[in-house]
């Protein structure tokens, strides 16, 4: 197929149609009594529905074909559709929610998520997924923090990258492989107060060392795709932003791919106050490089008056439309419209018993222990009870997973029973005072309470921000009831976002288990009976309250830092509560205990063609074997901006059997020790540096060394 030519026979308003994005009922109800409403609020007829270029959300194979025929029929050129939806973290087979898939440290099984994905998603005829997103945010108040991989640029950009891969592989024309999207193109995850859509405004330094690795990430795997976010960035609505759009993404980034709005963010810039309206809004999203609109009707509505009335340079559109067919190519639709959609292969791959397992193994390492006082793994001799509002829960999908059938999950309960747990008491409560007597009489003949407590599936995610992280005063009575009964207890931790625990952290142990998908419980099971030993770490700080909030380890050190010992009043402190978090970034617990000893770096000063080697020895001291993730940071002590006190480089998670002792090694170049300036530009400067090895941001082992011009013998 030759696409230039095949764009040289479309009329103006066939091109136009190729820039519109509706939803899949459009092309199967009846136009004028089921979607009247629709039709009419985008101001739509049955001309331009059926020029329309792609479909969001399908929900399987069959309802994907008899789009995709339905279309055809009335289609001059015979240019299919494209299918696209949100697969975020698993299509039916659901993995761990993106922020917990990333506390694994496991970047294999990130990309796992993404093979699995876009095996099942391809059989339903989908095409693009909406992932993933490489929203870095400090803010855990925003809900869609569970979507992302959390606070670390370096650790977002692995993520990122491995589940660009896993969708994408080398081929997007292939069964089972999707093209990414990822998103949303920019800095959506610092909107002010953590409150969803609301403003970003941050400095280029920001944006280019910490906000913008992720997409960068994305977009060097290879994204063929990359959708616009709904805030404004430096005053303008990122959907018609050209800095974002042309300077940065295609001329500095050099992407050939496609662009696309958010939902109704094209229209939504008249809210912003940057538009009068529709067609205003039509001109400065072709303007600045917006290729498809989805679910608005700025473009198709007004783009051919703009054209005919030379406001608009066809040339614009040819550029969009030109991009938007060449996908459909690589996709390999002119060859067959109905790529991957299988009726049969649907039935025989979607949750099948190789991908549930896959689920569960990226589960088993995605859980954090963030205290153990001795209660975990549970002792077969004990009694133990369960109780709070997710005793009984299989919600355990979260957010963004809406083929994931959350009814056919496990029930913790019964899992732990299989194993020979004595689990006398299981009960689903939102307060203590609603045990009955005979209740509290199986409470008081336990050994351990299990406290099943954290926040609803909906409780994040998008529009869904809070400004009080703690958990509901209901739910902390738990904690404080298991303490007037006299009895150890634990909490398991189902959740979004982090939270502020502080009120909960005389409990004896804390696993904290986010939504782990379609084997959660069967996962959290062996971690709890010690068939598996956690392993997780997290990505984002935990406050000690919300007034902490943005908190983060790779902060900068201002000019009247707080340091320990000795009393200064002026400087950068809280009157009512520590600086640092309750739990750092990187911090997780395991059954093992890990000792680090003797680390020792190759050189004393390096230039900037050599390599700095750094090695630590890392022990298991415990006779239970496990993962540790061995975490490396850096630190420029003097640059001509400020450089943050700590910053990742490097991790590796290496299993240990029993009492295992290993050396572990590092290397470190020029690259690592480089900083971008406010243009963009990666700056290298020489002079005297950090490096700490550790088990997380805060426990760490830290030498020096010098980056010098050349070495003076
Ligand atoms: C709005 C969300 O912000 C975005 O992440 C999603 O991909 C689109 N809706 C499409 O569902």
């Amino acid at each position: 197929m030759d696409i230039k030519k095949l764009l040289n026979t479309l009329t103006i308003e066939e091109k136009i149609g190729q820039m519109l994005q509706i939803a899949p009922f459009f092309f199967i109800k009846n136009l004028e009594i089921e979607v009247a409403g629709n039709v009419n609020d985008l101001a739509l007829n049955e001309a331009k529905i059926f020029r329309a270029g792609s479909v969001l959300g399908i929900r399987n194979a069959s309802e994907m074909i008899e789009v995709q025929k339905n279309y055809l029929k009335k289609s001059r050129h015979q240019i299919p559709l494209m299918f696209m939806a949100d697969v975020i973290h698993g299509y039916e087979t659901i993995f761990p929610v993106p922020l917990a898939l990333s506390t694994s440290w496991n970047p294999k099984l990130a990309y796992d998520m993404a093979r699995v994905s876009a095996i099942e998603a391809s059989t339903a005829g989908l095409h693009v997924t909406f992932s993933p997103m490489a929203d870095l945010s400090r803010d855990p108040r925003w809900g869609r923090v569970v979507e992302g991989f959390g606070e670390d640029p370096y650790l977002n950009q692995i993520f990122t990258k491995s589940i660009v891969e896993g969708y994408q592989q080398d081929d997007i024309s292939k069964d089972g492989n999707i093209a990414a999207c990822v998103k949303h193109f920019a800095a959506y995850g610092a909107s002010e107060s953590g409150r969803d859509y609301n403003t970003v405004d941050m400095s280029r330094l920001s944006m280019h060392n910490d906000y913008f690795t992720g997409y960068k990430a994305a977009v060097d795997a290879g994204a063929h795709l990359i959708m616009t976010s709904f805030n404004v960035l430096d005053g303008i609505p990122a959907t018609v932003n050209k800095y974002l759009l042309k300077d940065l993404l295609r001329k500095s980034w050099g992407f050939k791919g496609v662009t696309i709005s958010d939902y109704d963010s094209l229209h939504q810039i008249i809210e912003h106050g940057c538009a009068e309206d529709d067609k205003e809004a039509a001109i400065r999203g072709i303007e600045a490089g917006l290729d498809i609109e989805m679910a608005s009707s700025c473009y198709t509505n007004y783009l051919k008056k703009l054209v005919e009335n030379q406001t608009v340079d066809i040339k614009l559109i040819d550029q969009a439309v030109y991009r938007i067919l060449k996908l459909k190519k690589q996709i390999g639709l002119f060859d067959n419209p109905y790529k991957g959609a299988s009726i049969e292969q649907e039935e025989k791959l979607v949750r099948s018993a190789n991908h549930l397992q896959r689920a569960k193994e990226a589960a088993l390492e995605s859980a954090v222990l963030l205290k153990n006082d001795g209660i975990l793994p549970l002792n077969k001799k004990l009694k133990y009870v369960m109780i709070g509002p997710y005793a009984e829960s299989t919600s355990t999908n979260g957010p963004w997973s809406w083929h994931g059938r959350n009814n056919l999950n496990h029930q913790l309960s019964e899992l732990l029973v299989e194993q020979g747990i004595s689990l006398i008491l299981t009960k689903e409560v939102s307060h203590p005072s609603d045990l009955s007597d005979s209740d509290m009489e199986l409470v008081r003949e336990s050994d351990v309470i299990i406290l099943a407590l954290g926040e609803h599936e909906k409780e994040s995610g998008e529009a869904h921000s809070r400004s009080d992280i703690r958990l509901p005063r209901k739910q902390e009575s738990f904690v404080t009831f298991s303490e007037f009964m006299n009895k150890k207890s634990m909490v398991l931790l189902y959740h979004g976002r982090p939270l502020d625990l502080t009120n909960i952290m005389q409990t004896n142990a804390i696993l904290d288990v986010y939504f782990l998908g379609s084997m959660a419980n069967d996962a959290i099971a062996d971690l709890m009976t010690g068939v598996n030993n956690p392993s997780g770490k997290l990505t984002m700080s935990y406050p000690r309250n919300v007034g902490q909030i943005p908190i983060y380890y790779n902060h900068l050190n201002t000019g009247r830092p707080k340091t320990d010992g000795g009393h200064n009043e002026f400087v950068s402190y809280y009157l009512d509560v520590e600086n640092s978090p309750l739990f750092p970034f990187g911090y997780g617990l395991s059954y093992s205990n890990f000792n680090y000893t003797d680390m020792s770096v190759s050189k004393k000063s390096i230039t900037k063609d050599e390599k700095l080697k750094i090695s630590i020895n890392v022990e298991n001291t415990t006779n239970i074997p496990g993962y540790e993730t061995v975490q490396l940071y850096i630190r420029d002590y003097s640059a001509t901006i400020s450089r943050p006190l700590k910053q990742l480089k490097g991790f590796k998670k290496i299993w240990f059997d029993q009492h295992e002792k290993k050396t572990v090694e590092f290397e470190l170049s020029n690259h690592d020790l480089s900083f971008m300036n406010g243009e963009g530009q990666t700056v290298l400067e020489t002079g005297r540096f950090a490096v700490m090895i550790g088990s997380n941001s805060e426990t760490l082992t830290k030498m020096d060394f010098h980056l010098v011009k050349e070495v003076v013998k």
